[in-house]
């Protein structure tokens, strides 16, 4: 029984940190538009269609200023308090990681350090955003 209360308790605080972090008004996740780039469909590509596109790489600034900036800094250039994302060179398997980590997000322990983005961003703008990052000089 104890350990049932234990468990219940870890979900809620689990639960209850993963709304705060969706909770903070200007750091609620804005959609972006993606107009304009291919469709990708629904099965998430391993790797960026969209490398070195100049409108991806504009729709890209967008999404990223608006979803990933406050956390990873402005340009891509980061301030220190999380990854500098411009270290993940262009690579296939950087691009794979790059999807699963935005997908899935960052928790550690019971601490969400970067929220998911499943559901939230689509794969056209994740590749976008990619593409951008890419493109920052570093
Ligand atoms: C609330 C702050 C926050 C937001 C918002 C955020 N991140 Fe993160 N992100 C982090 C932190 C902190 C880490 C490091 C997590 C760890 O310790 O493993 C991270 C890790 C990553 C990594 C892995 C980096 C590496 O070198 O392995 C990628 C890729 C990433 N974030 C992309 C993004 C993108 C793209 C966005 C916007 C769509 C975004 N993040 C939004 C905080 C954030």
């Amino acid at each position: 029984m104890r350990t049932l209360i234990h468990v219940c308790l870890m979900m809620l605080a689990i639960l209850a940190s993963t709304l705060s972090a969706h909770a903070h008004g200007d750091g609620a996740p804005q959609p972006v538009d993606t107009t304009g780039l291919k469709p990708l469909g629904d099965d998430i590509l391993p790797t960026n269609p969209y490398r070195g596109d100049a409108k991806a790489i504009e729709i890209g600034a967008r999404g990223y200023n608006s979803n990933c900036a406050r956390c990873h800094g402005l340009e891509a250039k980061s301030g220190g308090m999380s990854p500098d994302l411009r270290g993940l060179e262009p690579t296939d398997d950087n691009d794979g990681w790059f999807m699963t980590r935005v997908l899935m997000g960052a928790t550690v322990g019971e601490r969400v350090k970067m929220p998911p983005f499943q559901g939230l961003l689509s794969q056209e703008a994740i590749w976008a955003i990619r593409s951008y990052i890419d493109a920052q000089p570093d």
